[in-house]
């Protein structure tokens, strides 16, 4: 095999392993995807029933985490659906929406 073979070989490698890394969305994103898309959207901006667009929103973590376990007006109370530990993964995945 001649060095060139072998450096392409490796930048296939490299290429791959690199790819099975971004194939399985985040666990949030699932969740989000399951239980929070239909009112909030895809990208969390769809406002349906008066959602409020998380893109925008200033909630910081403890303040998400409260509202998804505990729910307000008309965004239902996660607390039996979601485990504490989706929940967190969920509330990361909505802050990364922006
Ligand atoms: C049935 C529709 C519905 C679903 C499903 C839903 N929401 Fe909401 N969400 C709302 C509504 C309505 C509000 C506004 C609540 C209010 O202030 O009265 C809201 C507000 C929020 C806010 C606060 C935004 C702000 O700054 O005011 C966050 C964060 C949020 N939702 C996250 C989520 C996440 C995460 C999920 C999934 C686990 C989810 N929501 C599922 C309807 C929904």
């Amino acid at each position: 095999m001649s060095i060139l073979q072998k450096g392409g070989f490796l930048l296939g490698c490299l290429a791959l392993s690199a790819g099975a890394q971004a194939a399985p969305p985040a666990p949030g994103q699932l969740i989000f995807q399951k239980n929070c898309q239909r009112c909030h959207g895809k990208d969390g901006r769809l406002g349906l029933n008066g959602a409020h667009d998380l893109t925008k929103s200033n909630l910081n973590t403890m303040g998400r985490t409260y509202l998804v376990t505990s729910g307000m007006g008309k965004m239902p109370s996660f607390s039996k659906t979601l485990t504490p530990a989706q929940i967190a993964q969920v509330v990361a995945y909505s802050l990364t929406l922006k």
